[in-house]
């Protein structure tokens, strides 16, 4: 098969007048998206009912240990609309002998969380820490089953009921190797066997990968897990979501392209979440900045704080959550509650005016051999943060089409192709037995000029 290149690009690529019109729209967009936000009005004044305005929830962890405080619970039940239970569904908790599960915690949190309107994220299934004994001391194939088993008969018990469940947790190191562990020993795809074996056990729950130090965009464990879920996406393995502990606590704060690092997963047609936050001191700027970097990310589905009440945290000597130990609301409760009023790009559909230009972009690549195709580009639908273009392809039922994405942008969803990834910004689109018109969701990242495309006929 030759490919050729489609060539510098044509003039609608860098036209003023069509910058001019993207422009435009995107000012339409924005003005339209401000007249219709929630919350404009009337702000809400708990963090779950401020945080749902957008689609969005706001959680908390919660250890079963203190469901009897009516203090905690007071307040736990009134802000948060999502519950992590803090350990009770850790494998020590869950299965402390080897095929002998016990669920006694896990299950009061869940019942506590439902009864109280909230859902519920499960943590976590496979993990290096706080396995029970029985476990650590095993490897090999053994280690490898009793994960599966171990996936398998806890995803059952929560069948059905569970939002999301970490799957696996902190399995990379700082440079963006694998951590060695005995799960890592058991061979390179514990996480894509743990994943597989998930979605097998219950096909209703997101599937997530969950790590610390994974918030600033340029760091090697954050481009580590990236490049982990990319290789998942383009080979099929499930994973439909990415957590961001951001712990910043013990010296480490919010980066400030902390949002770069959300919409770069999000990219990847995954759900991203902030899922264990704290904060040194509970510093108003630092938690207004995440919270916004998520408010400003459509696929950014939520924020958990972890714990309740500073005497609650883990870290409770950094003072680092959004309550007191009397149970007062700090000041960075109010600096959160400010920013989800605000609002921000929503995770559900908000169609828009679209981004793009007009005029419709297409390409023919006649091959050395005499066959030609022809691409064409056209606008879909459009949201804040992302639209859908078209594309349909004649002159050829064999044929390959490569499409580049302007950076930052990415493409976050395919349909009725076969694709390869050979960058982030780079697709390779095949026919799937579907047809010849498919298309791509792009998150523009800032950048909404049209991809290019080159199609070549075999
Ligand atoms: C912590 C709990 O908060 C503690 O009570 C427990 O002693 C240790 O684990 N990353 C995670 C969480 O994924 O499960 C950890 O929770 C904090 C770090």
């Amino acid at each position: 098969m030759a490919r050729t290149s489609a060539g510098p690009r044509s003039s609608w690529w860098r036209s003023p007048a069509t910058r001019a019109l993207a422009g435009l729209a995107t000012v339409a967009a924005t003005a339209a998206v401000l007249v219709t936000a929630p919350g404009a009005d009337a702000a809400a004044s708990t963090l779950g009912a401020a945080a749902a305005q957008s689609g969005r929830y706001f959680g908390t962890a919660i250890a079963a240990g203190r469901l009897g405080d009516s203090a905690y619970t007071t307040i736990a039940a009134r802000e948060f609309n999502m519950v992590t239970p803090e350990n009770e569904m850790k494998p020590d908790a869950t299965e402390p002998n080897q095929n002998q599960f016990n669920f006694s915690s896990g299950d009061q949190i869940y019942n506590w969380a439902v009864s109280h309107g909230a859902k519920v994220r499960g943590h976590t299934l496979a993990w290096h820490a706080q396995q029970p004994g029985w476990m650590q001391n095993m490897g090999g194939s053994n280690l490898r089953n009793a994960m599966i088993n171990h996936i398998q008969k806890v995803m059952a018990h929560y069948q059905g009921k569970l939002a999301y469940w970490d799957v696996v947790n902190e399995a990379f190191n700082e440079d963006g190797s694998r951590r060695s562990s005995n799960l890592q020993s058991t061979g390179n795809d514990w996480i894509e066997v743990a994943f597989k074996t998930a979605r097998a056990a219950d096909s209703s729950t997101k599937l997530c990968y969950n790590d610390y130090n994974i918030d600033n965009w340029n760091y090697g464990k954050t481009q580590g897990v990236y490049n982990m879920v990319r290789d998942f996406k383009s080979r099929g393995v499930p994973i439909d979501c990415v957590g961001l502990q951001a712990h910043f606590t013990g010296g480490s704060s919010v980066p400030s392209n902390l949002q770069t690092t959300i919409s770069s997963f999000a990219a990847l047609g995954v759900d991203v979440a902030l899922t264990e936050v704290d904060v040194t001191n509970s510093s108003t700027s630092q938690y207004a900045a995440l919270t916004q970097a998520c408010m400003n990310v459509a696929r950014c589905v939520g924020i958990t704080v972890w714990g309740v009440r500073d005497s609650d945290s883990w870290r409770s000597n950094e003072s680092p959550l959004l309550f007191d130990g009397n149970g007062n609301k700090k000041a960075a409760y109010n600096s959160v509650l400010n920013v989800l009023n605000s609002g921000g790009g929503t995770p559900t559909t908000t169609p828009t005016t679209p981004t793009n230009p007009t005029t419709t972009p297409t390409t023919t690549t006649t091959t050395p051999g005499g066959g030609s195709c022809t691409a064409s580009l056209s606008a879909g639908q459009s949201w804040n943060d992302r639209y859908n273009l078209n594309v349909s392809v004649s002159g050829s039922s064999s044929w390959t089409v490569t499409m580049t994405v302007p950076s930052p942008a990415r493409i976050s969803a395919t349909w009725n192709i076969n694709a390869t990834w050979p960058s982030s910004q780079v697709l390779i689109a095949t026919p799937n037995g579907n047809g010849n018109n498919w298309g791509v969701t792009i998150m523009h990242n800032g950048n909404r000029n049209w991809p290019s495309v080159s199609c070549s006929a075999s």
